[in-house]
């Protein structure tokens, strides 16, 4: 698959997330000192790292071998790494205070996924998904007409499903979740042209002469662009369904 192809790219290339993320998380309970929490689909362990640096234990669920076997070497003090699907997981049930998904619940089939999380969760246990935009469409810049240039130049072929997947519907679907609040933050970072080829060639539904096209873009307009990008999160608790 397309990330595990990046593996070695993806690790330096996408930005962290920001710490207002996870000192939210903190002060909900969701992770720190202590707690058992299971993050799925951690690719090379972006927010692995802050997890464990926040005192949590933590098991990394992560398909991708090269990907996995990069988290084992990026964060050492990781609990475990599971090489599985979250579909094809056998966890123990109740084993974990909270559940965890940072840019990735996108990608699985909610419909067993979801009661694969209840089960391995300790009953009232959180569940946090959240993700980045890269992108705000509410701020327009000179490099972001040009990035609206080059997808437009796209034949009609089909977006990945919604950028904002999972919706809190889509998550509290089956009840075995109830939606607790959701939090949204903009910020925005300054990338040389360099940093924008590497982390758009990380967007699996962009092709490596597009990411090249954004990375001239940029040198085009100075060699460094400010990007505006969005973080959402959604919070959600396990219900004592099943
Ligand atoms: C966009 S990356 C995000 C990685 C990391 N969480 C981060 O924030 O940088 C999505 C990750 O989800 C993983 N993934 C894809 N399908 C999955 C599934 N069905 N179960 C668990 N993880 C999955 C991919 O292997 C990839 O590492």
């Amino acid at each position: 698959m397309h990330f595990e192809r990046m593996a070695a790219e993806y690790a330096g290339a996408r930005p962290p997330y920001p710490g207002v993320v996870f000192d939210t998380l903190e002060t909900a309970g969701v992770i720190g000192d202590g707690r058992r929490v299971l993050e799925i689909g951690a690719g090379a362990g972006l927010a692995t790292e802050e997890l464990v640096r926040r005192g949590s234990e933590v098991t990394a669920l992560e398909p991708g071998p090269r990907l996995a076997a990069l988290i084992r070497d990026a964060v050492p003090a990781v609990r475990d790494v599971l090489p599985v699907r979250l579909e094809d997981a056998h966890l123990d049930a109740g084993g974990f205070d909270s559940v965890v998904a940072a840019t990735s619940l996108h990608w699985v089939d909610l419909s067993v996924g979801l009661p694969v999380i209840h089960g391995a969760l300790r009953p009232h246990g959180w569940l946090a998904v959240w993700r980045t935009v890269f992108g705000d469409d509410d701020v327009r810049t000179p490099f972001r007409d040009r990035v609206h240039e080059i997808v437009s130049r796209r034949d009609q072929r089909d977006e990945p499903a919604g950028e904002l997947r999972p919706t809190v519907d889509e998550l509290a679907a089956g009840g075995w979740f109830e939606p607790v609040r959701t939090e949204h933050w903009r910020w925005s970072i300054d990338l040389s042209a360099r940093q924008v080829g590497r982390l758009f060639a990380t967007f699996s539904n962009w092709t490596p002469a597009e990411a090249a096209a954004a990375e001239q873009a940029a040198d085009d307009l100075g060699g460094r662009v400010t990007e505006h990008y969005r973080s959402l999160l959604h919070l959600l608790r396990r219900t004592p369904r099943g």
